[in-house]
C-alpha cells in the first residue's frame, strides 16, 4: 500500500501523525517505508531523532569527483542520485527507548529528503514522474506500507505523484490519500477545499489521468484535536460554549463532505506533542508522559488504514 499524507494548510499535525503512524505500523510487524517528500521542509529526520538527518540528507563529495552531490529524495527525482538515501531508522535513532526494543518491530526506512533541497520549481517533467513511478513501484513491492509525506497546500510534488499513480505501472496498486486538518473552521474549509475545490485533488487528479474513483482512495484525519468531556478547570459557560462549538465543527465537516464516512480517524491533543515533535513509545505512556488516548488513536488509525472495509466502493 502506498498513503499520501496530505493537508492544505502547513502545521496540521500531518507529519508528526504520519510518522506515529509509521512507527504504530511497524510495530505491529508491517515492513514501513516513509518518504520525505517534503521537499521544501524535509525535516522528518528530527522527528524519527536521527542525527545528522534534522533537515534531510547532507550531500556527499564522491572521491574525485569536483561537486558534491545530493543523496535524496530530490536528487533521485532530479536524475542526480541514481537510488535515493536509505535509514533504518529502529537503528540509527538517538533514541535509545526505541534502540531497545529494535527486535520487536517490522522495518522502518526513512527515505530521507535534501538538505537544501527546495521545491521543484520546473513544471511537471515527464524523466521525474518516471522515475516517481520506479520509486513508488520499488518501495511498495519491498515494503507492507509506504508512507509519502508531501508538502502542504497543492503543490508539485502532488502533481507528480498523481501522475505517477495514474501510470499504468501503478493502477493496480492500493493507494491511499489522508488529508489532514486541524479541527477548527478555517482547517476545514481548507480541508474541503484541498480535495473538491479548484486545483485540488480532484481536480489535478482528473488532469493527470485519474477518474471519479479516486474519490474512494480520499480520507481525512482529524489532528489536534481538544477533548471537550475532558476539560476541566474552566467555568461552566465556557464548557457549554465549547461544546456547541464542537457540535458547529461536527456539521460544518458534514456539509463539507469531510466528515462522516470521509473521515479516517481523530487524534486528540497531546501535550508531549505539543512541546515536541517526537515518536510516542510505548515506555512514554508508561512512565505516564503520554496520554494512552493518543496512542490509541494512532492505532486505530493504523487499523482503519489497512481496513478494506473503510474504503468501501463508495
Ligand atoms: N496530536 C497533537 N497534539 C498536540 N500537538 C500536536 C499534535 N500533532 C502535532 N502537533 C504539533 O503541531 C505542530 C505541527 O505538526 P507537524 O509538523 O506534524 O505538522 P505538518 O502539517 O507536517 O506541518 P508542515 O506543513 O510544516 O510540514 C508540531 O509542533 C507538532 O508537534
Ligand atoms: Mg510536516
Amino acid at each position: 500500500m502506498i498513503m499520501f499524507a496530505t493537508s492544505d494548510k502547513g502545521g496540521t499535525g500531518r507529519s508528526v501523525t504520519s510518522c506515529n503512524l509509521g512507527y504504530r505500523l511497524s510495530s505491529r510487524g508491517r515492513r514501513v517505508a516513509y518518504l520525505d517528500f517534503d521537499f521544501g521542509s524535509p525535516t522528518a529526520g528530527a522527528l524519527f531523532e536521527l542525527g545528522g538527518y534534522e533537515r534531510g540528507v547532507a550531500p556527499v563529495r564522491p572521491q574525485g569527483a569536483e561537486a558534491e552531490h545530493g543523496q535524496g529524495l530530490h536528487s533521485y527525482l532530479l536524475g542526480t542520485a541514481g537510488t535515493p538515501a536509505r535509514v533504518n531508522v529502529r537503528d540509527a535513532t538517538d533514541r535509545e527507548d526505541m534502540r531497545r526494543i529494535r527486535g520487536r518491530g517490522g522495518q522502518l526506512v526513512l527515505f530521507p529528503g535534501d538538505q537544501g533541497g527546495g521545491e521543484f520549481d520546473r513544471k511537471k517533467d515527464a524523466d521525474v514522474i518516471s522515475r516517481c513511478v520506479r520509486l513508488l513501484r520499488e518501495v511498495d513491492e519491498q515494503f507492507d506500507v509506504s508512507i509519502v509525506d508531501l508538502s502542504a497546500g497543492r503543490s508539485l510534488a502532488m502533481d507528480i505523484v498523481l501522475s505517477a499513480t495514474a501510470d499504468k505501472a501503478l493502477k493496480d496498486r492500493t493507494v491511499r490519500w489522508l488529508v489532514f486538518h486541524r479541527w477548527t473552521r478555517q482547517h476545514i474549509y481548507a480541508a474541503n477545499s484541498l480535495v473538491y475545490g479548484p486545483h485540488g485533488l480532484l481536480e489535478c487528479g482528473r488532469q493527470a489521468g485519474h477518474g471519479k474513483e479516486l474519490l474512494k482512495d480520499v480520507r481525512f484525519v482529524r489532528t489536534v484535536v481538544p477533548q471537550v468531556d475532558r476539560l476541566r478547570g474552566g467555568s461552566a459557560p465556557q464548557a457549554a460554549w465549547l461544546h456547541q462549538q464542537d457540535r458547529i465543527l461536527n456539521e460544518l465537516a458534514g456539509e463539507l463532505r469531510v466528515g462522516a464516512s470521509a473521515l479516517l480517524g481523530t487524534i486528540p491533543v497531546e501535550p508531549m506533542l505539543q512541546w515536541r515533535e517526537q515518536l510516542i513509545l510505548d515506555v512514554d505512556v508508561q512512565r505516564e508522559i503520554a496520554n494512552r488516548e493518543t496512542v490509541e488513536a494512532f492505532d486505530l488509525l493504523a487499523e482503519a488504514l489497512l481496513d478494506a472495509r473503510m474504503w468501501g466502493p463508495d
